[in-house]
Formats: structure tokens, C-alpha cells, sequence
């Protein structure tokens, strides 16, 4: 059964009079046991696609289209079905999540919050035990559990959140750049953690990151975003290459992007930035929304928005005029 099917998603956040489609018309599905990374620059609308999952956006935001989570609705869902389902069904790694634990309360008892909460039959000793297990299972020393968050490294806060994010055996794991602010030991380390997890416990995982290595060492498939919308889509070793495999990106922003991350083991090239910045989304865009920083666009881009459609075979999607044959 597919965990996770997105279909046609929008969100709207009013700020004032005004009001912004950060999510736009997306689509995205994510298997049991399946690994999917969300790519894409800074206000892409990564977060905002993550957070209408677990119904989890701000109360300016105004979702639309339909999120369905084991079958299960979750647009227009009362919050308490929604807190029955988070956790359970789905857990929400925030980013910046490691300087989230509460200072005062020691890390067992983190823990044991969502426990006590969602599963109030649970005994004691019972609930104590999964949390130790936990903390096994996320490398961090059961004899660590009384201790306080200010006791711990940034990559051991971040292990116990996932920690945390696990209390209640979900079924997917949605990641918000949970690698960010750590140094590249701990971020290795927490990515081999969380690839370990998803594959031995059949988590699905929806890792959303600007760090396109971290998606490619870590997911099955890459989703990229640009100004609220999916560009390009497919195996992520096809799209951003792993091993032998040669990438083979079609999308032109997909393509800077990949020239603008260093890439520490592939050939020493220059890492070029790209230049100019995503559209304003306040402002209806009448063609391709890349136009303004595309290398290669023509007349058509300018005109009309473009759809994804397939590059090759029915798995690796992109929404380019120039892309899959003659422009149309
Ligand atoms: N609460 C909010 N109210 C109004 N606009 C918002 C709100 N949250 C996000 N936005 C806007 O929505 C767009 C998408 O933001 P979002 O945080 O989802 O992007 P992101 O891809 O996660 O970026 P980053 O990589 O910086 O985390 C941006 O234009 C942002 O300014
Ligand atoms: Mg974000």
C-alpha cells in the first residue's frame, strides 16, 4: 500500500492583506519502507509541503488538494484525529529540532512523553524499557537517558530527537534538514543512522534537504522543488547519480543546482553559484518560473507553464518545454 500519496497540494499563507502560494499544485508519493528527499533552495516550500502532512502548517496557512496518510485524509482533519495520527502514524523532525528538547527535563523522560501520551496502557517499566531500547537503537548509552540536553553534543541531541520521533513505532519519518546545523562527522553520522533505520525498521522516510548529497546517499528518490512546485522527479540515482551511475538531470535549475554543490568526490570542478533569485510567489507567474535565471530558455517558457511529464520511462519526470524532445 503507498504510505504516503500527495496529490495536487497548494498552500496559501496570508500575511495581511496579502497572500502567497508557497506549495503549488504538488504531487509526491512515498512507499512503505521507501526513502523520498525533497531538494531545492531556500523558500521553495520544502517545510511548508512537509508540515501540511502531520496538519502541522501555521494557522495563516490555508491547505488545499488531498495528503492521504495509510488511506487516511488528513486536509480538513479535526486536530484531535490529527494528534491521534502524529507520532503513531507519522513523526515530524523539525528543522532546527536538536535546540528543541526542553532544557529543564532530563532525555528519558523526553522520550517518554509521547508514550505516556499515545499509548496510556503502556506500564511503566515497559515504556522505561523502550526507551532505552531506543536510545540503543540510535547509538546513544541507555546510561545517558537521565541525563540533560546541555549534557549532550549537538549529534547526540539530534539522535535523541529521532529518538523521540520513533517512541511510537510510526510508519514515516519526515526529516526537515535534520543534518544542518551539525559538522560533517555528525552529519555523516546521522544520515548513516537514519538510512540504517529506514531500511532495517521499513520506515518511510521524507528527507527534506538542501544538501543534495544527503539526499543522495540516503533516498530512493528524489523530488526537486522550485518556487512552490516540483520541477523534476525519479530515482535519485538517475537524477543526481550514486556509484557508477552517471547523473543524468534534465531539468535546467536541477542542473545548477547540482553545479553549484561542491562535490567533494567527484571531479575537481568549481562549484558555480547561481545567479538571480526565485520569483516573488505573491506575484501570479504566467510561464516557467525559472525563466529569469534559465540558460537556455525560449519564447514558449515565458508563456506557458510548464507540466512534468517523462524524460525517460514513467519514473523520472521533469517540467521543462526543452525537455523530452522538440519544444511543444
Ligand atoms: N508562516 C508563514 N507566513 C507567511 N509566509 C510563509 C510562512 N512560512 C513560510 N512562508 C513563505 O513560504 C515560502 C516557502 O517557505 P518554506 O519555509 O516552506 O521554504 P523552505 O524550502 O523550507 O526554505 P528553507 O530551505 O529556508 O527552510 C517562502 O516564500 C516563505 O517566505
Ligand atoms: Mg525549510
Amino acid at each position: 500500500m503507498t504510505l504516503l500519496e500527495i496529490k495536487d497540494l497548494c498552500v496559501d499563507y496570508t500575511v495581511g492583506a496579502d497572500s502567497l502560494r508557497a506549495v503549488d499544485q504538488v504531487s509526491i508519493s512515498v512507499a512503505a519502507g521507501e526513502a523520498v528527499g525533497i531538494a531545492g533552495e531556500s523558500g521553495c516550500g520544502k517545510t511548508t509541503l512537509g508540515l501540511a502532512v502531520p496538519g502541522l502548517l501555521p494557522a495563516n496557512a490555508t491547505p488545499t488538494g488531498s495528503v492521504q496518510l495509510l488511506g487516511e485524509e488528513m486536509i480538513g482533519r479535526s486536530e484531535d484525529d490529527l494528534n491521534e495520527l502524529r507520532w503513531t502514524k507519522v513523526s515530524f523532525i523539525f528543522q532546527g529540532a536538536m535546540n528543541a528538547l526542553n532544557p529543564v527535563h532530563r532525555i528519558d523522560r523526553q522520550i517518554l512523553e509521547p508514550i505516556r501520551t499515545h499509548e496510556p496502557n503502556t506500564a511503566s517499566t515497559a515504556a522505561k524499557e523502550r526507551v532505552s531500547q531506543l536510545l540503543e537503537l540510535v547509538g546513544v548509552s541507555p546510561s545517558r537517558a537521565r541525563s540533560f540536553p546541555h549534557e549532550f553534543s549537538g549529534g547526540m541531541r539530534q539522535r535523541v530527537m529521532i529518538a523521540m520521533a520513533l517512541a511510537c513505532r510510526p510508519s514515516l519519518l519526515i526529516a526537515d534538514e535534520p543534518t544542518t546545523a551539525l559538522d560533517v562527522i555528525s552529519q555523516s553520522q546521522i544520515l548513516s543512522l537514519l538510512g540504517d533505520l529506514q531500511r532495517e525498521q521499513q520506515l518511510g522516510l521524507l528527507l527534506i534537504s538542501h544538501d543534495l548529497a544527503a539526499i543522495r546517499r540516503t533516498c530512493d528518490r528524489v523530488v526537486v522543488m522550485y518556487a512552490g512546485v516540483v520541477v523534476e522527479t525519479g530515482p535519485t540515482a538517475v537524477i543526481l547519480g550514486r556509484g557508477t551511475e552517471q547523473r543524468t538531470a534534465a531539468h535546467p535549475y536541477t542542473q545548477a543546482l547540482i553545479k553549484a554543490h561542491p562535490d567533494l568526490a567527484g571531479e575537481r570542478v568549481l562549484a558555480q553559484a547561481l545567479p538571480g533569485h526565485p520569483p516573488d510567489l505573491s506575484i501570479p507567474i504566467k510561464g516557467c518560473r525559472f525563466y529569469d535565471r534559465c540558460s537556455v530558455r525560449e519564447s514558449i517558457c515565458h508563456e506557458v507553464a510548464p507540466t512534468l511529464r517523462p524524460v525517460a520511462g514513467t519514473a523520472h519526470l521533469a517540467a521543462c518545454h526543452l525537455v523530452g524532445g522538440d519544444v511543444t
